[in-house]
């Protein structure tokens, strides 16, 4: 009855077509997150940003879910203990996959969010500067997605989990980021085993007791098969 906690991150749906982040050719070589996704950014300039997440929504909605994220699906409907995902990903691949309860940590492309009344919608495909939130009506509407500065989603929930699972998997993420790059951290001091997931070694490769290298399309379905006794 193992529990398996799974952190994913923008290297799961790469092979869907989405960019990542941190690649030669990824997102932040494109534009500047100082611009795009801080509270600061968005003070600057809500025009920009709200431009940049309406790119990125489209494109979201665009891009199918690959073998991997079908894979994560199966092993939740099929392992004999509990399977959490847990994403760093704005877009709903996992879901689209047909993974359930998903932790989206840092927000999500599809959820609108008034910076006024706190008020949650399903975000439009083009939101504008001043989008009417329909709960106080005012023009405060932003992506419910969490910039550089602002705290995560859920923490409570997830360290809950970091605290009762068997083994902690890191999927697609360069380690880069925090707090989910701590995660590893928090399950090696409470003995938990790590393994990472990963197309090339991430910045905390070394902190898991296995790192297995290559596409996530091809490694993390073969890893499934493995737990699910089919390999
Ligand atoms: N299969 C598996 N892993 C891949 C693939 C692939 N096809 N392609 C790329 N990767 C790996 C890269 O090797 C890299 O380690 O995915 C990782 C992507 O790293 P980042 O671009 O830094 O993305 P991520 O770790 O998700 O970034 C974390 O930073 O900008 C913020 O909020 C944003 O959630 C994001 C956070």
């Amino acid at each position: 009855m193992d529990k398996i906690v799974i952190l994913t991150g923008a290297g799961i749906s790469a092979e869907s077509g989405m960019g990542t982040f941190r690649d030669k050719d990824g997102l932040w070589t494109k534009v500047q997150l100082e611009d795009v996704a801080t509270p600061e950014g968005f003070a600057r300039n809500p025009q920009m940003v709200q431009d940049f997440y309406n790119l990125r929504r489209v494109g979201a909605r665009a891009a199918k879910p690959n073998a991997a994220h079908t894979a994560l699906a199966r092993l939740q409907a099929h392992h004999t203990g509990d399977v959490i995902i847990v994403t760093q990903n704005v877009d709903s691949l996992h879901e689209a996959g047909g993974a359930r309860d998903v932790i989206h940590m840092h927000g999500r492309l599809d959820g609108a969010l008034c910076s006024g009344c706190g008020h949650r919608w399903a975000a439009p495909d083009e939101m504008t500067v001043d989008e009417a939130c329909p709960g106080c009506g005012e023009p405060f509407g932003r992506p419910d997605v969490v910039w550089f500065g602002e705290m995560p989603y859920r923490m409570d929930e997830i360290y809950e989990h970091l605290g009762t699972t068997d083994l902690f998997v890191s999927i697609g993420t360069s380690g880069e980021v925090y707090p989910a790059a701590s995660f590893v951290q928090e399950a090696r001091v409470q003995g938990i085993r790590t393994l990472e997931l990963n197309l090339e070694p991430s910045s905390g490769s070394a902190m898991f007791d296995e790192s297995r290298l290559g596409p996530a399309t091809e490694i993390v379905p073969a890893w499934v098969a493995e737990v699910l006794g089919e390999a």
